[in-house]
């Protein structure tokens, strides 16, 4: 019997102009654009198998081999009843019935056949397995990369002709980031105006193509309290805080501008500047809910000092910023650089966080095949060690080293992740 299933992967996008607010939170339309750079697959994914058959009797999903309740009106069900939608508007009511294919002989009937796309798929039932490559410990935000999964899984298993940013649309109702997620390279989420969000969609800024020397390295900071969530964080933001009013206003768009530009004539100096004060600034709008939400620690402080010394010093070369850090709504750092400056990066930071024996997988061979625990650091020429102190092991917990990626993967039938039963496998 034919199985109707498709797999594919999705990367996850860390902000440079930061998403914060929402001017409808059923749709998930935002109160100002953002701007994001998608991470390489082949480090950081969420995987998605989605299959549709006539004996499911429910719909099912299961996160890393866990079952979780599909609750009825969320926003997995809103996802995945969007898609069904599409399959039947964009697929199935265009699809010639026997009597209708005279009239259109343009249509080969024989491919219809072949295929599924006569089949009335969203009808039937799915069962949905997902899987991220990276522990949820590590304090990475995985709504992006799994609802851009789910979606792109099922909008394969549709066969579905629409665009990624069509299918933004869908996903921005499972996590408003995640519509950023269904491109890779640099990615612009345009807020829209109308209300009912037709218009609150991804699109590309520029391909990974155009940038590819884009690394980053994420500084995974320990976090032993349970943080505000980003959902109910940014609504008490949009309730009380009038400095967001006035980032809204009058410093996003010409931000989105600026950094646009800025990828455009890839001029690193310039959109490192804007990315850290776009961080400070939700950071700061962060402070200014009542009561104040804090997401940074003294760990995330102490980075952001090594950055800003040792972009002085770059600066004072003559060379510009080489290193732009953002945070989102956690301790951990993300810091882009330039490919060129990642090493220097690792030593600074090894000369501040040491490492146990095993917490970065050096996926480029910066260290030479020696364990980051043996690695003691440096700093370079002209640095004021001064400005952080040293931290005890395990303050950062861990280094990804990453670089701009791809969008989503369609996957072959191997790599799919329900069994012949149906579940997971
Ligand atoms: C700080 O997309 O997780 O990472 O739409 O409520 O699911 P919901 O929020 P979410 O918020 C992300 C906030 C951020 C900034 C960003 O990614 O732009």
């Amino acid at each position: 019997m034919a199985v109707y299933e498709a797999t594919a992967s999705a990367p996850v996008n860390i902000a440079c102009i930061k998403y914060w607010g929402k001017r409808d939170t059923k749709l998930i339309l935002p109160t100002n654009s953002s701007l994001s750079v998608t991470l390489d697959q082949d480090h950081l994914r969420s995987t998605t198998t989605s299959r549709a058959d006539p004996s499911f009797t429910e719909d099912r999903l299961w996160l890393n081999g866990k079952e979780e309740e599909i609750k009825e009106g969320g926003r997995t069900a809103t996802c995945i009843a969007e898609m069904k939608r599409l399959r039947k508007q964009e697929v199935e009511d265009k699809q010639p019935n026997e009597p209708k294919v005279k009239n259109h002989p343009h249509h080969a009937p024989q491919i219809l056949r072949s295929d599924h796309l006569g089949l009335q798929l969203s009808t039937h039932h799915v069962h949905i397995a997902s899987f991220n490559n990276f522990p949820t410990a590590a304090g990475l935000a995985s709504s992006a990369s799994g609802f851009a999964a789910l979606v792109s899984s099922l909008a394969q298993l549709y066969k579905l002709p629409v665009s990624p940013s069509t299918l933004s649309l869908i996903a921005r109702q499972g996590s408003g980031s995640a519509c950023r997620s269904l491109f890779g390279g640099f990615v612009a989420w345009e807020q829209g105006t109308l209300p009912d969000g037709s218009d609150s969609l991804a699109v590309e800024v520029a391909p990974q193509s155009h940038w590819p020397d884009m690394h980053a390295l994420i500084c995974v900071v320990s976090d032993d309290k349970k943080g505000t969530s980003s959902t109910s964080g940014m609504q008490r933001t949009v309730e009380t805080s009038p400095l967001l009013q006035h980032r809204i206003k009058h410093v996003v768009p010409q931000r989105m501008a600026d950094i646009s530009a800025a990828i455009r004539a890839r001029d690193f100096d310039k959109f490192a500047e804007i990315t850290m004060r776009d961080s400070n600034q939700f950071h700061a709008v962060a402070l200014d809910t009542e009561p104040p939400i804090f997401y940074m620690n003294d760990v995330s402080r102490a980075i952001i000092a090594l950055i800003v010394e040792y972009n002085r010093v770059s600066v004072e070369k003559g060379l510009g910023r080489k290193a732009a850090y953002t945070y989102d709504a956690g301790p951990n750092a993300v810091i882009y650089t330039l490919k060129e400056n990642v090493k220097e990066i690792v030593e600074l930071i090894l000369k501040y966080f040491p490492q146990r024996e095993g917490a970065f997988k050096d996926v480029f061979g910066l260290l030479g095949g020696v364990d980051v625990a043996k690695v003691e650091g440096n700093v370079p020429e002209g640095f004021n060690e001064a400005v952080a102190k040293k931290f005890d092991v395990g303050a950062v917990k861990g280094l990804i080293h990453t670089k701009v990626g791809d969008g989503p993967r369609a996957l072959g039938a191997e790599e799919s992740l329900l069994g012949n039963d149906g579940l997971p496998k």
